[in-house]
């Protein structure tokens, strides 16, 4: 198995990358839909599937072009079905399914979060198990502990908002556009977390030492906005210093959320290395205390380049070629699947939308 042909559209991104012998990136395309959404605030879900229809041919043809290689030359095809919304979904899996049934070629179905899993693999040496994974994105925040290749042991979840979700409800509420992180990550630059006290308990929770919650954060910084009488900024260039400051603030706390439980599973299931993905794997702050814990507790923590840690195809193909070189195949019936899970084989009966 040579080239793998993968094919991402989750979210509000159409995405198609050809990969070599699992690790090479041949081409790594994304049609990104953030200014047909902008205006809303938010991903529009009727919008996103609408904006696949247009883009998906046109962007798989430019991935093969990129990659000076057609379809015949393809050697088998993965595709994320699930979890996320069903009608975006649905572009990918219909046409990954058509065109593996035309052409003759394997295909298999990747989970989101198994393909931000592998998206160090263009970067570092293979994956050595066991491993411990953080992914946090705008959809999910979530601790796997990976004993062997393909097997999830979920340890930890948000138990309300992703992180990548509570930036940009901060940012939504400071005026400062979709996405939010990028921008505060931008801002708390040059912000002073400790001139903008939040006041809040992080929860605790005994049965579950390895689970988030954003939702108190989101509420003191929320609390602290009205009290301080900050008003949505009007120009991104010229931002009063007390919303720099709450920037910083808020995202500091992420940061010593994620990083201080990061560092406990550490220490309690000693992992080989720690594999790191999601949107909000680009926030730079993070990034410097990813590499501190690292040091701090003397394993790698890999940590891919932004264009690997946001949503892309490359990682699907990555994951697909995988389980392709394990011999997985997905038959026509594959469907697409919103709710999918990745840490247990029995949420494979959960509900499911035939096509
Ligand atoms: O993984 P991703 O591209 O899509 C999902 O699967 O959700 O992640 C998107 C999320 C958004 O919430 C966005 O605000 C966040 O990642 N994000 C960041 C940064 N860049 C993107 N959050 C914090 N700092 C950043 N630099
Ligand atoms: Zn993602």
């Amino acid at each position: 198995m040579r080239y793998v042909l993968g094919i991402e559209s989750s979210c509000d991104e159409t995405a198609a990358s050809v990969i070599e012998n699992g690790r090479i990136v041949r081409s790594s395309i994304i049609a990104s839909q953030i200014d047909s959404h902008r205006q809303y605030g938010g991903v529009v879900p009727e919008i996103a599937s609408r904006k696949h229809l247009d883009n998906v041919s046109e962007v798989v043809e430019k991935a093969l072009s990129d990659a000076n290689v057609t379809f015949d030359d393809i050697d088998g095809i993965a595709v994320t079905n699930g979890p996320g919304l069903i009608g975006a979904l649905l572009v990918g899996v219909c046409y990954a399914k058509a065109a593996a049934f035309a052409l003759g070629k394997p295909l298999i179905g990747v989970h989101h979060i198994e393909g931000h899993i592998f998206s160090s693999v263009f970067e570092y040496s293979p994956i050595e198990y066991p491993a411990l994974a953080l992914i946090v994105s705008g959809g999910h925040t979530d601790i796997f502990l990976i004993r062997k290749p393909h097997e999830y042991e979920r340890l930890g979840h948000t138990r309300d908002d992703a992180a990548g979700e509570a930036f940009d409800k901060i940012a939504r509420l400071l005026g400062l556009g979709y996405p939010g992180g990028p921008v505060v990550d931008r801002l708390a630059l040059t912000g002073d977390a400790k001139r903008a006290k939040l006041v809040y308990r992080p929860p605790q929770i005994p049965d579950a030492p390895f689970d988030f919650s954003f939702s108190g954060l989101k509420t003191a910084t929320q609390r602290f906005i009205r009290e301080n009488e900050l008003t949505p900024v009007a120009d991104l260039d010229n931002v009063p210093e007390p919303i720099l400051d709450v920037c910083a603030s808020f995202q500091h706390a992420v940061v010593k959320t994620l990083c201080g439980t990061l560092e406990r599973a550490i220490e309690e299931y000693q992992p080989m290395m720690v594999l790191t993905g999601g949107g909000v794997v680009c926030n730079s702050a993070l990034r410097t205390a990813l590499r501190e814990v690292g040091d701090k507790m003397g394993v790698e923590v890999r940590i891919p380049t932004p264009k690997f840690t946001t949503d892309n195809a490359a990682m699907i193909a990555a994951a697909g070629y995988a389980r392709l070189m394990r011999g997985e195949r997905a038959g026509s019936n594959l469907e697409a699947n919103p709710v999918m899970k990745l840490h247990t084989t029995e949420t494979l009966r959960s509900k499911r939308f035939k096509m």
